[in-house]
């Protein structure tokens, strides 16, 4: 029975590899709940799906947008084409239709701000040769409701060899200024958690305490970058103890593989936060690992999503091979974000925990599951 009091979650599997690390996030989430009797009660939707798709001719029921309103939180495994891909009787769509109900979300949930934190574990995979590329530990914020997102434009002469294509990009004052501040906001609570071990490395280095690096690319695209660049001094002049640092999103991709460790809070429109959470993801041990959420800070009357960074991995989807660890992540994430901090710093310890016990050694889905919720209670 459901009380007045119960947090209401959505989880929605969606395709390929989504499906399996939904397993182990609910399997986590009983022990969680039964352990911290947590008020958490949710539905397994099977939307939206490219499964859905196949019986109903859409990705989701037209209402979806309203019928998820009745959640706190919704937890997405992954969207794109269903896997295996030696499945014979496999659905394939285009990505735009299959990818879409991701945008829908975002947008119609004012979900304007999308976090994803890069943090090196101890027993990741660590792609860069450079000892210090173990201290990376940044977060990435891409702006989520529109910039190169907008999909606006069009296809003049479609098919004819004069044929014109139109993209274009909003960049608003508003969406613009929220965005940086929040930057700010996160940059000042991560330095007020950041442990003695970490202020003393900055102390060392030289590094201001905590720094929030902007990206453009305003030498080539000077309308929005200057917005940008104007509305982020206009915000640092309110947190005068924060570093500030600007990066054109080309050298900002040379310099996350140069020297990764000395970023903190990354704050990125849609398509270049798009972008550099990849090779974030890579830093912090590749997607397997990488955590996201899509959030609105100014406002929890909607619900947040909940989706790790990776997509729905048709060639190795079915076969018990998907790292679960950030869907993991990404539920320990959607935990701290409905208040329920210590499960979700359990939950961030446990799975860390069992990464370090590993020690590299290529496990299954089933295996790191099972690994993190034996760590859960001890
Ligand atoms: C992501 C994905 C999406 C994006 C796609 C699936 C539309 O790459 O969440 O990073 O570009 O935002
Ligand atoms: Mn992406």
């Amino acid at each position: 029975m459901t009380e007045q009091s119960d947090i209401r979650i959505a989880l929605m599997p969606g395709d390929g590899i989504g499906v399996e690390v939904m397993d182990a996030a609910e399997m986590v989430l009983e022990v969680l709940r039964e352990t911290y009797s947590l008020p958490l009660i949710w539905d397994r939707l099977d939307w939206p799906s490219t499964a859905w798709h196949k019986e109903y001719g859409e990705m989701m029921p037209a209402n979806a947008l309203r019928r998820v309103c009745v959640y706190d939180a919704l937890l997405m495994g992954a969207l794109g084409d269903p896997g295996p891909v030696s499945d014979p009787n496999r659905y394939k769509l285009s990505d735009s239709i299959s990818l879409e109900p991701l945008l829908t979300f975002r947008k119609g949930l004012d979900l304007w701000a999308c976090e994803r934190p890069a943090r090196l574990l101890p027993g990741a995979p660590r792609y860069l040769a450079d000892p210090r590329a173990a201290d990376v530990d940044m977060l990435v914020i891409r702006e989520n409701s529109e910039g190169e997102y907008v999909n606006q434009g069009g296809r003049l002469n479609k098919g004819t060899p004069y044929e014109v294509a139109t993209q274009l990009e909003v960049f608003t004052r508003r969406g613009t200024e929220r965005l940086i501040r929040h930057a700010f906001l996160r940059a000042e609570q991560r330095m007020a958690q950041r442990d003695a071990a970490r202020q003393f490395y900055c102390e060392e280095k030289g590094h201001a305490p905590a720094q929030v690096c902007l990206i453009t690319k305003r030498n080539a695209q000077p309308t929005w970058g200057e917005l940008y660049t104007e509305v982020f001094a206009e915000v640092a002049s309110e947190f005068p103890h924060i570093g500030v640092a600007h990066q054109l999103v080309d050298a900002a991709c040379m310099k996350f593989v140069q020297n990764p460790w000395e970023f903190d809070v990354v704050v990125a429109s849609n398509l270049h936060g798009d972008i550099l959470t990849d090779l974030a993801a890579v830093l912090s041990g590749g997607l397997g690992l990488a955590p996201s959420c899509n959030i609105n800070p100014d406002s929890r009357e909607l619900p947040a999503l909940f989706e790790p960074t990776h997509g729905s991995a048709p060639d190795i989807a079915g076969q018990g091979k998907a790292n679960p660890a950030a869907m993991l992540l990404t539920t320990s994430m959607m935990l701290e974000w409905l208040g329920f901090n210590e499960p979700a710093e359990v939950l961030r310890n446990a799975v860390a925990r069992d990464l370090h016990a590993a020690g590299g050694q290529q496990r299954s889905c089933q295996a790191i599951t099972a690994g993190v919720i034996e760590r859960l209670n001890s």
